[in-house]
């Protein structure tokens, strides 16, 4: 019990010191390439709550992000250490890398009636127009096809109450004033079409 308790003490402070010094070990391409997959998962397919899969995402809008991101327009904290100094030719390469990943879709339940719904919402809100009928989306616009569902969810809500500091604002118009079950019925839709 006691060497249990020693052992979880010991992997609470390995998190910590992460956290102080989040990557600071990846100094080389190949080594930020590896702090990637920490949270998106292997080869770009996220195992992780609220970490999006980056695999089989079109090429120009991961690379649009992570410029956006770099910079601090995109705010994500977790990332933006790993991408400082960064040149634009290896975001340029970490994009095609990630672009050309086969995405392998998180395990997931699967509600017929909500499915159904999804489905009818996308339709009526015309989400295709940008993000293609298929869903697989093209140039800046991200696919949609086989993301995790609770990010899909948890991207939509921060876009909704204007949390989605830049990011582009025709999303939040889009996403105004859908009800946050029909949220719901979206992603879980999203997160079932195969890619
Ligand atoms: C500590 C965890 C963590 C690490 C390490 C990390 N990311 Fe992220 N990344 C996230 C989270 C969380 C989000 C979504 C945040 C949000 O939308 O607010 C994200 C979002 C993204 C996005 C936008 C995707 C989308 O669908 O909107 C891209 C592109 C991305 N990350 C690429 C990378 C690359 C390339 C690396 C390695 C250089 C990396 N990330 C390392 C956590 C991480
Ligand atoms: C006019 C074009 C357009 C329409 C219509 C549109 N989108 Fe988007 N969507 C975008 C663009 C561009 C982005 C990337 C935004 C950014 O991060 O700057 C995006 C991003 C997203 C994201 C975040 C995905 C990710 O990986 O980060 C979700 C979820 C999403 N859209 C859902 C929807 C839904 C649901 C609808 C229909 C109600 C819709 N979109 C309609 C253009 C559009």
């Amino acid at each position: 019990m006691m060497r249990r308790l020693r052992s979880l003490r010991a992997w609470a402070l390995c998190g910590m010191v992460l956290w102080i010094a989040p990557f600071s070990w990846a100094q080389t391409y190949e080594q930020r390439l590896q702090a990637c997959s920490a949270c998106h998962g292997p080869n770009g397919n996220s195992q992780m709550p609220d970490v999006p899969s980056l695999a089989a995402q079109p090429r120009l809008f991961i690379e649009n992000q992570l410029v956006l991101i770099r910079e601090g327009v995109r705010d994500i904290p977790a990332m933006k250490a790993l991408l400082d100094g960064v040149g634009d030719d290896d975001l340029a390469k970490m994009a095609r890398h990630f672009s050309s990943q086969s995405l392998v879709p998180a395990p997931r339940a699967r509600d017929e009636a909500l499915l159904s719904r999804g489905q009818q919402l996308a339709e009526q809100t015309r989400c295709g127009i940008c993000h293609l009928p298929t869903y697989l989306g093209r140039e800046q616009m991200p696919r949609l096809a086989g993301q995790r569902e609770d990010y899909l969810f948890t991207a939509m809500r921060m876009m909704q109450a204007n949390q989605a500091v830049g990011r582009d604002p025709i999303m939040s118009a889009s996403v105004y004033g859908i009800p946050e079950a029909d949220l719901k019925a979206l992603s879980h839709y999203f997160a079932h079409i195969k890619p």
